[in-house]
């Protein structure tokens, strides 16, 4: 029986929303005495490139794309600052989680969302003009301070991409789990099960991972297809590791 206590959705603080001291109030806006909802686990993130593109591969290839990637990683609120580069990932847990977070966060456009929804918190974003070489506006960013997951689908996989099982306590989880048997290492963009110079080690023996995550390892280290990329799996287990562009 599907137990509602235990739904999840991701959010993310973005640099935006940080640079503005707004982490308090978007916590308050969503707090258990406004949502019902409960923090299940949190992190602060400096986001390198492979878990920004993991985490809008929806979007790449789009106009605002390339702004999209730069502004999730602080490079345009906190330029030449890697120490403030960063973001908060929250999971939030409770009866429809998903749906109760984007009721408050808002529509996408923080224009549309002042029209539409005045007082949501994406009513405080802003909008930012693209432009191309010869200085012509070819476009928008839209700096729309947090990210919410869309659908309980999404949340699972936003969960998964950002938090390891150990970063959210055993009886909040809603994944199932499975222990690697094995050690698997990731170095330019290949996996390794056995230590290589310059290798980092995503999982060793023992390591309690998301069971899709290990069934795509083993399934990528064994050369068949997987329904993952391996760069979706190591995002996540090379967060916060220095070096990691
Ligand atoms: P998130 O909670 O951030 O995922 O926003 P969303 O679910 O409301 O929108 P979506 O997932 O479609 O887009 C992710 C992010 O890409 C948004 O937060 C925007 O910053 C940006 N984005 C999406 N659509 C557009 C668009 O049409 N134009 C521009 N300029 N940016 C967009
Ligand atoms: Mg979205």
């Amino acid at each position: 029986m599907h137990n509602k206590e235990l739904d999840q959705t991701l959010v993310l603080i973005k640099p935006d929303a940080l640079k503005n001291s707004l982490t308090g109030y978007v916590l308050s806006q969503l707090s258990e005495f406004h949502t019902g909802l409960r923090f299940a686990g949190t992190k602060v993130v400096n986001v390198s490139r492979m878990l920004a593109e993991e985490h809008y591969a929806e979007h790449r290839g789009k106009v605002f794309y390339p702004s999209l990637i730069e502004y999730i990683r602080g490079y345009l609120h906190y330029p030449g600052k890697p120490e403030k580069q960063r973001v908060i990932a929250i999971v939030y847990q409770g009866p429809n989680a998903v749906d109760k977070v984007r009721e408050i966060v808002g529509p996408t456009n923080p224009h549309l969302a002042r029209e539409q929804k005045p007082g949501c918190i994406r009513s405080l974003g802003t909008l930012v003009p693209l432009t191309d070489d010869k200085g012509e506006v070819v476009g928008e960013r839209m700096d729309n301070l947090i990210h919410a997951s869309a659908t309980p689908a999404e949340a699972e996989r936003e969960i998964k991409l950002w938090f390891r099982p150990a970063d959210i306590p055993p009886y909040m989880r809603i994944y199932t789990t499975r222990q690697s048997g094995g050690f698997f290492y990731y170095k330019d963009d290949k996996l390794l099960t056995a230590h290589e110079p310059g290798s980092v080690c995503l999982l060793a023996p023992g390591d309690v991972t998301w069971e899709s995550d290990l069934n795509a390892l083993e399934l990528i280290s064994r050369k068949q297809p997987a329904p993952c990329t391996l760069r979706t799996v190591a995002a996540k287990y090379l967060v916060n590791e220095k070096g990691e562009d």
